[in-house]
């Protein structure tokens, strides 16, 4: 077997969040332990930010789609030049892409499996631009074998933690749990920031709350809570995994029917919401099956000082909350350091999807390679 070797690769991803591009140059280890040695949040142009979001919502022809593939490549391989015009080329780019559709389900046309996902940001595009190899396009293969291509995170969160509930909260909200009592798995929990974002837009003009303190100003509607956490999604048992085609802005805009008149009180429930479905999900799906006492909290959410302050008063006592900077890894930029593990995987050949979490029936090498 090949003598693996540590190597520099920028990792590249944007989440359902679309609040920036992440892009992080890591060294990796044949360990499999990462090290960040600099990240930036690379913004999207308007227009782009603009187009995807149009994408979400299914307003876009294929035409547009067509173009936004490739205007999104070129804006990950922007991202991916600042760090080069830094540091120099990394031995590999590690994208993600942009996702602008996820269909996780076991649905069938004439026996044809129509689940699939959709990651835009043409890697061809990223290989012109920065002039190095690009391994990309990770989900699709572990859907071709049975999974839902989704939470892919868990291969890292498994490395890098040890008896912990590793909780990311983007856009969506995932959690990995890491036990000495079971095999690793991992689901999407719900929703993370997408409703408190797009709430916040729309009732305060701001893209989202920032430290929450919209929503420390506000009271919790509890009746209204009560209300979107009966949701058939939050009952499901795992492996499962969602996004803005659930959670969607009609999603959104059919649950403000119910919401209390006063905005902040809005933001507080929701924030209130995303903390309350982490802590059921643990209650039904968790504590059942490990004993874990300490969660590590990451993703964007890790900064919203009162979605944080919701989830200690709803988690047992015992369990010790952190965030992921406790450990020395960026809340921002651990999901880049995770992709640039897969694309070391690629790489070398090993298979990097965890068939407990993604519901797979093998496991097999993730990522599409282009020179
Ligand atoms: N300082 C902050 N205070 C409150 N919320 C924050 C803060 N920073 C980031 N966020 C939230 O996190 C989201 C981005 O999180 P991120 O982990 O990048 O998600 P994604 O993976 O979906 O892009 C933002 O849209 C915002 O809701
Ligand atoms: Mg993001």
């Amino acid at each position: 077997m090949e003598e693996k070797e540590p190597k520099k690769i920028i990792g590249l991803m944007s989440g359902t969040s679309c609040d920036s591009i992440d892009a992080g140059l890591c060294e990796v280890y044949p360990d499999m332990s990462v090290k960040l040695i600099q990240g930036i949040n690379h913004p999207y142009p308007e227009h782009i930010r603009a187009k995807i979001f149009s994408a979400f919502r299914g307003e876009l022809s294929i035409k547009e789609i067509c173009q936004l593939n490739f205007a999104v490549g070129k804006c990950f391989g922007d991202a991916a030049n600042i760090l080069i015009g830094e540091f120099g080329k990394p031995d590999l780019i590690a994208s993600h892409g942009q996702t602008i559709y996820h269909y996780p389900y076991d649905e069938k046309l004439d026996n044809i499996s129509l689940k699939s996902t959709m990651q835009i940001g043409e890697s061809s595009v990223i290989a012109a631009q920065t002039g190095c190899l690009v391994v990309s396009n990770f989900r699709e293969k572990d859907i071709a074998y049975g999974g839902q291509g989704a939470p892919l995170v868990c291969f890292a969160d498994e490395k890098w933690f040890k008896n912990s509930l590793v909780q990311n909260i983007g856009g969506i909200s995932n959690v990995t749990v890491v036990s000495d009592d079971c095999e690793t798995f991992g689901f999407d929990t719900g929703c993370g920031n997408i409703m408190v974002d797009y709430c916040t837009q729309k009732l305060f003009g701001q893209k989202y709350d920032k430290d929450g303190e919209i929503a420390s100003k506000g009271n919790v509607c509890e009746s209204w809570l009560d209300c979107l956490l009966q949701d058939e999604y939050y009952f499901l048992e795992p492996p499962k995994t969602t996004g803005r085609e659930y959670f969607s802005v009609k999603y959104i805009e059919n649950m403000l029917r119910n919401a209390p008149p006063e905005p902040k009180d809005v933001i507080s429930t929701l924030t209130a919401l995303t903390a309350k479905t982490i802590a059921q999900a643990y209650e039904r799906f968790v504590y059942p099956k490990a004993h874990v006492d300490t969660a590590v909290i990451g993703g964007g959410g890790a900064y919203n000082k009162t979605m944080m302050k919701f989830l200690r008063q709803y988690l047992p006592q015992r369990i010790e909350l952190k965030t992921h900077e406790d450990y020395g890894i960026s809340n921002n930029y651990k999901e880049v350091m995770a992709f640039a593990l897969l694309g070391y995987c690629n790489l070398y050949n090993i298979p990097s999807n965890l068939p407990s979490c993604t519901g797979a029936f093998r496991r097999v090498v993730l990522g599409k390679m282009t020179s």
